[in-house]
């Protein structure tokens, strides 16, 4: 049996690792795509190079041209351009809104079939954008964050409890910003709840408080402590994790932006919700319940998902 093709749409310091990740875990082989003449090139050509040493089977390949990625049965998106000082956030939203234009055209020419995890920020409005762009089934259009946001609440969770990472699950729903919302009610050591771990010593509400805040601004201190570029191993390794869900019909719940049209009373947007992914795409949408708090939490994160939406509608009217 032909081995998968998965798709890397950008070829920058994600989609490299996204590569890397790929050769080696032997998900499929790899056609990075990217506008900037040589990158892709050169990075499929050096990981091809690891292929030796590490013993992976698996074929790599660096292209311009979007014919390339026809047929590929994943795409992750990671195109797109950072901040950089002086620029608003709108300067931001227009620039990464017709990079999802070309990419969503690409895709739906070139890829219709694939499963598309999107990476690039600001990450619901543009997952949103992209899957207006791509046409594509909306189950099959879904944007990494909440998987990623969930593992830096454990990994800070794990260092407070002195216990294994494999032990802690969290819950970070909402949308990849200020306002994402960290449920420590739903948030685990070993199937024993955060409020209960306080309640026995384990820690204090302040230490937990201040753990939900480092959360929220765990892609801030990333970019704060590189300075030249932001977070890139972690948000790699999260988006495989939601590929390999797919790829392998895993049928795992992990937290993600799907699409929500009815689910959590939500109205034709994309917001970081639970879900089942599996070879569906997203094949279920956990609506858990939550308490008049968190609810207000969530409501909040929604409002700032809706903005940036309107935003996208007031900058390209065909998505209006
Ligand atoms: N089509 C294809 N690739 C593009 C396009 C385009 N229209 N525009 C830009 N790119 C490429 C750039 O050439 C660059 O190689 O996208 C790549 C982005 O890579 P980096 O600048 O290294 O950014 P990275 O750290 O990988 O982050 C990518 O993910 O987490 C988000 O905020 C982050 O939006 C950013 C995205």
């Amino acid at each position: 049996m032909a081995r998968p093709k998965i798709a890397l749409i950008g070829a920058g310091q994600i989609g490299g690792t996204l590569a890397h990740l790929v050769a080696l875990k032997e998900l499929g082989d790899v056609v990075l795509f990217d506008i900037a003449e040589g990158t892709p090139e050169g990075k499929a050509l050096d990981i091809a190079e690891s292929g030796p040493s590490e013993g992976f089977d698996a074929a790599l390949k660096g292209t311009q041209d979007y014919a390339d990625i026809a047929g590929a049965d994943v795409c992750i998106v990671t195109a797109g351009v950072p901040r950089k000082p002086g620029m608003s956030r709108d300067d931001l939203l227009g620039i990464n809104l017709k990079v999802m234009k070309s990419v969503g055209e690409g895709i739906r020419d070139n890829a219709p079939d694939a499963f598309v995890i999107c990476i690039t920020n600001p990450l619901d409005a543009m997952v949103w954008a992209l899957r207006e762009f791509s046409g594509l089934p909306h189950e099959k259009v879904c944007g990494m964050a909440g998987v990623l946001d969930s593992a830096r609440f454990r990994h800070f969770l794990s260092l407070e409890f002195g216990v294994s990472m494999k032990d802690v699950t969290a819950f970070v729903l909402g949308g990849h910003g200020d306002t994402m919302v960290p449920l420590t009610r739903y948030s685990t050591v070993a199937g024993v709840p955060l409020p209960d771990l306080v309640k026995m010593g384990w820690t204090t509400q302040e230490k937990l408080d201040a753990i939900v805040q480092r959360t929220r601004d765990g892609g801030a201190e990333i970019v704060g402590l590189l300075k030249t570029g932001s977070a890139f191993y972690a948000p790699a390794t999260s988006a495989i994790e939601m590929a390999e869900a797919y790829l392998k019909d895993q049928k795992r719940v992990l937290p993600c932006a799907a699409y929500c049209d009815g689910a959590f009373g939500l109205k034709d947007m994309y917001v970081g919700v639970p879900t089942v992914i599996g070879a569906g795409g997203v094949e279920r949408i956990v609506e858990i319940e939550m308490n008049k708090d968190e609810k207000a939490m969530f409501d909040s994160s929604v409002n700032a998902v809706k903005g940036l939406v309107d935003a996208c509608k007031g900058i390209d009217e065909s998505l209006a």
